[in-house]
């Protein structure tokens, strides 16, 4: 144990603010049963006091304690999933307090597996209420540069712990309403999840700000292009465009990145290559859409959220 993250939780304990490393996106924590450290995080992020938050814990046993119904479903999917990028709604128990839920009836419990993270958990020893350490609307932090550079001092301390390996938010299923609804797609595939139990879409009227349709966004005008149009779009060159492609440059443009070809690799680079897309200083970002595969689907549903006017 470092003596960083004994400092970290310390911070927590006295109410402060410490963001800190996932596998997926950077958190910004604070203590989850204190009103006031969740109500200056709420502040800090600019995030509405309607939007619940996820809370974390180090182990599913903690997590569950937060829960006053856990299905055989939830038992399954922490058994195979947890600590990793899942996130699980489930109905609330007692500990769950309005200021965590957006007064909602349900919560969302995560249990990360990055071991920074684990280390922080295990030394605060209670609940950590995260979401991703940028403000409202932006997009996540994958290092914690990002995070200095987003938040600065409104932050106590910043935990480093690398990229991360993930590079995007957890999969969230809801099982607070008796089957499981897929709420937000993540590394963890529908089809992981569906081999354990049945998974419908999203029909619920749940606020959750992934549900938002502009998220995650670049400061920057973004658009997505279907790869046969990103060459007529090109060669318009009315405007000076950013380029986010899986092919070769192309001359004309200025700013143009490169992506992986496999989702997981393009997940992993996505938020960073974003931030370096808005800096370039374009007055538009055009984004080569990805396939149509269903292990595309996470990255689809942030790059559409991205380019939402
Ligand atoms: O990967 C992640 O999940 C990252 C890292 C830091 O763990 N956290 C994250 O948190 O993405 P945040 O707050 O940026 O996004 C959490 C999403 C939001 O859309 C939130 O509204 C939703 O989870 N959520 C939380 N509790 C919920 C609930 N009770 N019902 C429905 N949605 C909920
Ligand atoms: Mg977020």
């Amino acid at each position: 144990m470092s003596s960083e993250v004994r400092r970290a939780a310390q911070i927590l304990r006295a109410g402060g603010l410490v963001a800190f490393p996932t596998e997926t996106v950077y958190g910004l924590g604070a203590d989850a049963s204190s009103e006031k450290a969740v109500a200056r995080l709420y502040a800090v992020k600019r995030r509405p006091a309607d939007h619940p938050v996820i809370v974390h814990f180090a182990s599913a046993e903690s997590a569950f304690d937060w829960a006053a119904e856990i299905p055989e479903a939830a038992r399954e999917l922490a058994k195979k999933f947890w600590p990793g990028p899942l996130t699980l709604i489930l109905k609330r128990s007692a500990l769950a307090k309005d200021f965590v839920t957006g007064g909602q009836p349900s919560v969302g419990l995560r249990v990360p597996s990055h071991p920074v993270a684990q280390q922080l958990l295990k030394e605060f020893g209670g609940a950590v209420a995260a979401p991703s350490a940028n403000r409202f609307g932006q997009v996540s932090p994958t290092t914690a540069a990002h995070v200095r550079a987003d938040l600065g001092k409104d932050v106590d301390l910043v935990l480093e712990g690398g990229q991360s390996e993930v590079g995007i938010e957890s999969t969230i299923v809801d099982l607070s309403g008796g089957g499981a609804v897929l709420l937000r797609p993540g590394a963890i595939t529908r089809a992981q999840i569906e081999a354990l139990v049945p998974v419908s879409d999203e029909n619920s009227s749940v606020r959750h700000s992934g549900g938002l349709e502009r998220h995650y966004a670049p400061r920057t005008p973004a658009r997505l292009i279907p790869t046969h149009a990103l060459d007529r779009e090109i060669a318009k060159g009315k405007t000076s465009v950013a380029v986010l492609a899986f092919s070769r440059p192309d001359e004309r443009v200025d700013f143009w990145l490169r992506m992986p070809r496999d989702p997981q690799g393009y997940a992993q680079r996505l938020y960073a290559a974003l931030r370096e897309l808005d800096s370039a200083g374009c007055e538009c970002i055009l984004v080569e859409a990805p396939p149509e595969a269903p292990e595309w689907a996470a990255v689809r549903d942030r790059l559409v959220r991205a380019c939402k006017a």
